[in-house]
């Protein structure tokens, strides 16, 4: 009764999939979303079934509108949207095409502007929180490629902005920028498989802490931004003390 209904796009795996089991274990009717059927039904299940799946691909406008109409009708409410989907693989150095960077631009940027303004229409009448998931990539120039920097940068000057504009709607708006997050299947899990040493030489030389952040630490930290009802327009950055600017 009066659940709190989230939906987390890009969660059959990794991070987003570590973002719904937080809420599934307090209590939230969590929508997760892939567009695999198989790796939707192992993360459904890996969730004891306690979560309802979108098997859709939820960078495209119409398909937001879709599933964000369909979790209206049947739940009556949306309370928390975390935009998760983007991906960082894209091409290095400063040669990259006008296409290569509106491709990147659309999966990091473009997919979670549509997916905010459909949520804020459903969010008009309860008090909704929009996360989105960025990178540090996007807070300092870290060697990533340009394109998804830029992109990730855009994302955070997105939030900020949106966040002003739908306080009065009750509405809040955060970020978080995860640093180097490890699981089976990642980037990094591919990187380490190539080439174990340079990988551990980077975290060594780069990451105070010396080592990755875990899904469950980006879940913990939506948590966090969930109970913490008078932060808004705020980025959260989540990376072992990897980043070197002061604010
Ligand atoms: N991993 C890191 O070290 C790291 C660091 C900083 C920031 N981030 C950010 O964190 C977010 C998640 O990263 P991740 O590493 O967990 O990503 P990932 O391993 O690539 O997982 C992406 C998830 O999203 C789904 N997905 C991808 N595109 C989709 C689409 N168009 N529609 C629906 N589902 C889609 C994938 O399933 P399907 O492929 O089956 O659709 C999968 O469930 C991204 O925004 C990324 O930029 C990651």
């Amino acid at each position: 009764m009066n659940k709190k209904v989230a939906l987390v796009t890009g969660s059959s795996k990794g991070i987003g999939k570590g973002i719904a089991k937080i809420l599934v274990e307090n209590d939230y009717i969590v929508y997760i979303n892939g567009r695999d059927s198989k790796d939707l039904e192992n993360s459904a299940k890996e969730l004891e079934n306690k979560v309802k799946t979108i098997k859709a691909d939820l960078s495209d406008d119409k398909n937001i509108q879709e599933a964000i109409k369909n979790i209206i009708k049947t739940e009556k409410r949306l309370d928390l949207v975390v935009s998760n989907i983007g991906s960082g693989k894209s091409i290095m150095g400063w040669d990259v095409s006008i296409e290569e960077h509106k491709r990147v631009f659309d999966v990091n940027f473009f997919s979670a502007v549509s997916l905010a303004n459909h949520s804020i229409k459903a969010m008009k009448n309860s008090r909704g929180h929009i996360i989105f998931i960025a990178s540090i990539a996007g807070c300092e120039s870290i060697g990533a490629p340009i394109a998804y920097s830029s992109a990730k940068t855009a994302l955070y000057s997105f939030a900020k902005a949106l966040s002003k504009n739908i306080a009065k709607l009750n509405i809040r708006v955060n970020t978080i920028s995860p640093g180097n997050v490890m699981f089976e299947g990642s980037t990094w899990d591919d990187k380490i498989k190539n080439d174990k040493i340079s990988v551990e030489t980077y975290i060594q030389n780069n990451v105070p802490l010396n080592t990755f952040a875990t899904p469950s630490d980006i879940a913990k930290t939506v948590m966090f931004l969930e109970e913490s009802d008078f932060i808004t327009g705020s980025n959260i950055v989540v990376d072992g003390g990897q980043l070197n600017k002061i604010i």
